[in-house]
C-alpha cells in the first residue's frame, strides 16, 4: 500500500492506495465521487474525464500515485452552490444531455477546451469531443452548449484566465 496525498475539489485527501488502484477508482470507491464514471476502462469513452492540475484527463488511465500531490477536480467540484459552472448551464439549456452517462465527462473535457480556446469554430468543437463518446445526442446540441458556454465564459471573462484553474470556477 502506498500513502498519498491530494486535493480534490479543493479538499485535501491522504488515502492509501494499491500501486494497481486507478485514479477513477480512488475517487468513486475512496472518496465517494461518483460523477467520473466508468464506461469503458480502456481510455476510449471519456466519461471518467476529470481535470487533473488543470487539465482534461482520463482518470482511467491514471494510476492513483500518479496524482500524490495533484490537484484534481470532478464534476462534484464545478458548481458554485446552486449556480451551475458556464458549461454545465449551457449544456442544460441546449439540450445537450439524454442519460447523461457521458455527461461529467464532457463537462470536464470541455472546461479544459474552452481554456484553451476561448472562441472555438464549430469544428474545433467537433474534434475536441473526439474522446468522448456520447450514444444519445448526436452530438449536436453538445456542439452547440459548447458554443453557448463559450460565449457565456467570454462574457464573465474566464476565458481569459491564465492559470487553468481559474476555468474550473467559471
Ligand atoms: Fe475512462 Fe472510458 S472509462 S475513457
Ligand atoms: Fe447518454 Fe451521452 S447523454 S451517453
Amino acid at each position: 500500500m502506498y500513502r498519498i496525498t491530494l486535493t480534490v475539489n479543493g479538499k485535501r485527501h491522504t488515502v492509501e492506495v494499491e500501486d494497481r488502484t486507478l485514479l477513477v477508482e480512488l475517487l468513486r470507491e475512496g472518496l465517494g465521487l461518483t460523477g467520473a464514471h466508468i464506461g469503458c476502462d480502456t481510455a476510449q469513452c471519456g466519461a471518467c474525464t476529470v481535470l487533473l492540475n488543470g487539465r482534461a484527463a482520463k482518470s482511467c488511465s491514471v494510476l492513483a500515485v500518479q496524482a500524490d500531490g495533484a490537484r484534481v477536480t470532478t464534476v462534484e467540484g464545478l458548481a458554485r452552490g446552486k449556480r451551475l459552472h458556464p458549461v454545465q448551464a449551457a449544456l442544460k439549456a441546449e439540450h445537450g444531455l439524454q442519460c447523461g452517462f457521458c455527461t461529467p465527462g464532457l463537462v470536464l473535457g470541455l472546461v479544459d477546451f474552452l481554456g484553451e480556446h476561448p472562441d472555438p469554430t464549430p469544428a474545433q468543437v467537433r474534434t475536441a469531443l473526439d474522446g468522448h463518446l456520447c450514444r444519445c445526442t448526436g452530438y449536436q446540441h453538445i456542439v452547440d452548449a459548447a458554443l453557448t458556454a463559450a460565449r457565456a465564459l467570454r462574457e464573465a471573462g474566464a476565458g481569459d484566465a491564465p492559470e487553468p484553474a481559474l476555468r474550473e470556477l467559471g
